[in-house]
């Protein structure tokens, strides 16, 4: 590894998952010195989606344990960390304070700079923490594609970022979770709805895939949603309950639907961007059969396709350490007053 080499700690969130990673690095090669991962998905799945204040308070409750195990299973100390780092928004504002102030007071308290990052791009970025490349952050197309967010962005480097396309309504996770919702899953619907799907026919059931042949790039996926609500209704279920043998056909078509329209228009702008690397993150990037679709274009096309192993993928805070790393080399610290913005824009990123 060439110089420099900087070690940061750093704190995710912004959600239900409380997350504490600690990374050595430079520009070009990253080593996760570990990734602790708390989940309260147990805690949330009873009321069928995240609680804010069982959130926040379950957050205050578990990062300090997790920090401490972080820095053990890292082997180093406090005093080794040259940069402490944590999610500042997007997500729940009192999940966010939580990290958000535990991180700016280890700041304080070891007098080492403070980084505030934005959720978004370390999701954006996490297809590259695993790189071998030894290239780090190369130009690509991203699908980021997670419970709150679908989006492509032509990427050129790091804190580069051009939106080329977004979701006009629900995010590709949230239509996952909401159709789970409707044919009975369990929280988060996602797995569930690739579990199902696993011995389904995707083709059972002719769900619509919205404003494929539109001039622009962007999704919707409420028609989607609605077209799975009707179907439902016509099945003449008992209790409004699919059949265990309408579920896997139900959300192998759903699942197919989603994928085909991630797919066509993630590779349309790569073809028309002529770029060499498509990248896929977020939480619905864990689904196998999307990953698959992706794969077998991008073989067609001589596209390299980039995607973190899935505990990357999802929630974590390795995908912040990633981005304060890079931030940490730049030197481009925040000021402990930074306050978090749930609804911390896009163009944060784009301007930067
Ligand atoms: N195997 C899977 N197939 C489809 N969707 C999945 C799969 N695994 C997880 N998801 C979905 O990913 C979403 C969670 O991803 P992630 O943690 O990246 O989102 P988030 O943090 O809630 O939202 P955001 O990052 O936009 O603020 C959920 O909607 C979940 O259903
Ligand atoms: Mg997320």
């Amino acid at each position: 590894m060439s110089d420099p080499i900087k070690t940061v700690l750093a704190i995710e969130s912004s959600c239900d998952e409380t997350a504490v990673a600690v990374l050595r690095g430079n520009a070009t090669e990253v080593e996760i010195l570990c990734s602790e991962i708390s989940s309260q998905i147990e805690i949330h799945r009873e009321y069928g989606g995240v609680v804010p204040e069982l959130a926040s308070r379950n957050h205050s409750l578990t990062l300090r344990p997790l920090v401490e195990q972080a820095l053990k299973n890292a082997g180093i100390t406090l005093a080794e960390i040259d940069c402490f780092s944590a999610t500042a928004g997007p997500g729940l504002a009192s999940s966010l304070l939580v990290g958000h102030t535990a991180a700016k007071a280890m700041s304080a308290a070891t007098g080492k700079p403070f980084v505030s990052v934005n959720h978004m791009e370390g999701h954006l970025l996490s297809a590259f923490i695993e790189s071998k490349s030894g290239r780090g952050i190369e130009p690509n197309i991203a699908l980021v594609v997670s419970g709150g967010h679908t989006m492509i962005l032509d990427t050129q480097e790091f804190g580069k970022y051009e939106l080329v396309g977004k979701t006009l309504d629900d995010a590709a996770g949230e239509a996952f979770d909401k159709v789970a919702k409707m044919l009975q899953l369990p929280y988060p619907g996602g797995p569930e709805i690739e579990k199902m799907a696993l011995t389904g026919d995707p083709k059972a059931y002719a769900f619509p895939r919205s404003m494929m042949k539109k001039p622009h790039y962007n999704f919707s996926f409420s028609g989607l949603k609605t077209a799975v609500l009707y179907t439902l209704s016509e099945l003449n279920t008992e209790d409004g309950k699919a059949s265990a043998e309408q579920l896997p056909d139900l959300c192998a078509s759903f699942q197919e639907a989603v994928i085909d329209v991630l797919a066509v228009k993630t590779l349309k702008v790569a073809l028309a961007k002529k770029a060499k690397i498509i990248t896929l993150s977020g939480g619905v990037s864990c689904n196998s059969a999307l990953r698959q679709r992706f794969q077998t274009d991008c073989d067609k096309h001589g596209i390299q396709l980039m995607v973190s192993s899935p505990v990357l993928s999802t929630d974590n805070a390795a995908m912040i350490g990633y981005v304060a790393l890079q931030k940490c080399l730049r030197s481009e610290f925040s000021d402990l007053s930074e306050d978090v913005n749930p609804n911390l824009p896009l163009n944060t990123l784009v301007l930067r």
